[in-house]
């Protein structure tokens, strides 16, 4: 028997200190053992035990039980109400915190010493709160079998470079009954990464997600394992319209939350609450929490109102519709039946493309010529489609779709072009060429009327305060790679060209052509660059 002043310290994080102090970290790190705080269980358990109905409680990633532990102490007339169950994949583990909480008189708890993710499908519970474990998912071992699983429960197929608490949520949220709560703490990172697309996507199907509060601590929560965490709140109830992201920057605050979600559904709008329908799983969901860039500016307007951008032009087949020179000349296709195209995002490395680039790329015998085959009585141009007909480049998805199926979109050479996917930030280029562009580039058409300020503008978007507030609009595809698909852009804001006056216009316009002429002779422009930042952030806080 333990006596009194022991019980009591149950009810603290001492059983976990001890814990820390005996197994060694490389051992924890591998079966991802950071314990909760128990000001944070505290705080998760408030929510999913202020559901009444709720007596039978799930904690899929136990440790020595925090927070079944958080539960008994908040609610103690309520011991025998509540029916706990935890799963422990850690053998040690799991008959430790059986014997700690064997200590609690009177509780109903069951300890499974399992793999939450394979155990108990059709088990259901009316509270689940959880901190799962942050592992790599390539590092479990039956890796394929338990992605075919969820992909049979859940119909959701998962990508291998998932992290394995993602899959603890989903599970969890299948498991979750009708009217029950669930409270993860997760770190923040899912919600901003690549591989948390589809999970966000199941998360936004389910209706069910009410709160996510984003701790930003300049002190990480768990020691030695990572700097922001973000507490997920879920319901399945029918006040499934609206989701709430507060950011939390101190303790202070946390305490204040807790009344607030407490008071839930009543009080909304603390933070920013967001229709759960338009939550769009492609983006960094940081955009709902963080303050957007563009809200440090004056003077902006939608990019939409000067320019539209669209996709550039698919061909299903580059290799096939694309000629170099030297190509050209082996099927004698005309000049008349090719396009000055740009093919590839290193063909344009300057913010300026011009009729020596394109030169050059020719000389090169880079591909440059979009087949435009408009009459096939030209004996060549005809062979060389029977020749496609042969290879069935006509069979292939695109171009099947198409009549002729070697006919082109129809997308004019744009006055300005943006490369799509880019590590370093959004790249504009003026196309001086006049050349036509596949798909590594946007086309961004001017509306007629800002035709003759097309140099003003191409001055403001190759500023980094324009990036910036670009970013605000960005997908993110892993590993840094960043994408603007062309809605992003044309969603996006930029600066009011008419609040600029007549003197800044002059100067602007002197730099961007001293930018030009610099850039084109190799040379480094950082310095007028800057500058034109500088005119910029001047107009924007006059
Ligand atoms: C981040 S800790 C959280 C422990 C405790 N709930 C807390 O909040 O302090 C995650 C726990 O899950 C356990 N675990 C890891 N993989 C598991 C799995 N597949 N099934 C069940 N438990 C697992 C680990 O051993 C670890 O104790």
């Amino acid at each position: 028997m333990i006596n009194a002043n022991e019980l009591k310290e149950i009810f603290t994080e001492l059983p976990e200190k001890e814990y820390l102090k005996t197994i060694p970290s490389n051992y924890r790190k591998k079966l991802g053992q950071f314990f909760t705080p128990s000001f944070i269980a505290d705080l998760m358990t408030a929510w999913i035990v202020n559901n009444e109905s709720g007596i039978e409680i799930l904690d899929p990633a136990l440790g020595l039980g925090i927070f079944i532990r958080s539960i008994i102490k908040n609610q103690p007339d309520k011991i025998e109400v509540f029916k706990f169950t935890g799963y422990e994949i850690d053998k040690n583990l799991a008959k430790l915190s059986k014997k700690l909480l064997s200590n609690i008189q009177g509780a109903n708890i069951q300890i499974l010493n399992k793999d939450y993710l394979i155990a108990d499908w059709n088990r259901k519970f009316d509270g689940i709160v959880c901190n799962p474990p942050y592992l790599k998912f390539h590092d479990y071992k039956s890796k394929n079998s338990l992605l075919n699983m969820f992909k049979a429960k859940l119909g959701i197929k998962l990508s291998g470079f998932t992290n394995l608490y993602t899959l603890f949520i989903l599970k969890s949220l299948w498991q979750l009954r009708k009217g029950g709560r669930a409270a993860y703490i997760v770190p923040s990172e899912f919600l901003n990464s690549n591989y948390g697309k589809s999970v966000k996507n199941y998360i936004k199907e389910s209706g069910t997600l009410r709160f996510v509060i984003v701790i930003d601590f300049n002190l990480g929560i768990f020691e030695d394992a990572i700097t922001t965490s973000s507490i997920l709140l879920f319901a399945k109830d029918q006040n499934n319209k609206e989701v709430e992201f507060i950011n939390i920057k101190d303790l202070k605050e946390l305490e204040l939350i807790r009344n607030y979600i407490l008071s839930y559904p009543l009080t909304r709008k603390k933070g920013k609450v967001v229709k759960i329908k338009e939550l769009d799983e492609a983006q960094k969901w940081r955009i709902y929490y963080q303050e957007l860039n563009g809200n440090k500016y004056k003077h902006l307007i939608p990019f939409s109102k000067y320019a539209k951008v669209s996709r550039g032009i698919a061909t299903g087949a580059n290799n096939y519709f694309m000629f170099s020179e030297s190509k050209r000349i082996k099927y004698g296709i005309k000049m008349k039946f090719l396009l000055p195209c740009l093919a590839k995002a290193p063909y344009a490395k300057k913010h300026f493309f011009t009729n020596n680039d394109f030169k050059r790329l020719k000389e090169e015998d880079k591909p440059v010529y979009l087949l435009n085959a408009t009459d096939l009585s030209d004996e060549n141009l005809r062979k060389y489609i029977e020749l496609g007909e042969k290879q069935e480049i006509h069979k292939r998805y695109l171009t099947s779709h198409r009549t002729p199926w070697y006919s082109l979109e129809n997308r004019p050479p744009a006055p300005i072009l943006v490369k799509v996917f880019n590590r370093t930030g959004l790249k504009f280029i003026r196309n001086e060429a006049g050349v036509y562009n596949l798909t590594s580039f946007h086309c961004v058409y001017l509306k007629p009327n800002l035709l003759p300020k097309v140099d003003l503008l191409m001055a403001y978007l190759i500023t980094d305060v324009a990036q910036e507030i670009f970013e605000d609009y960005r997908r993110e595809y892993g590993k840094g790679l960043r994408k603007f698909e062309p809605n992003d852009l044309n969603n996006a804001y930029v600066v009011d060209l008419e609040k600029i006056d007549l003197k800044h216009e002059e100067e602007i316009l002197k730099l961007f052509y001293e930018i030009r002429d610099k850039e084109i002779r190799g040379e480094d422009i950082a310095k007028e660059k800057n500058k034109l930042n500088e005119i910029f952030l001047e107009i924007f806080n006059k």
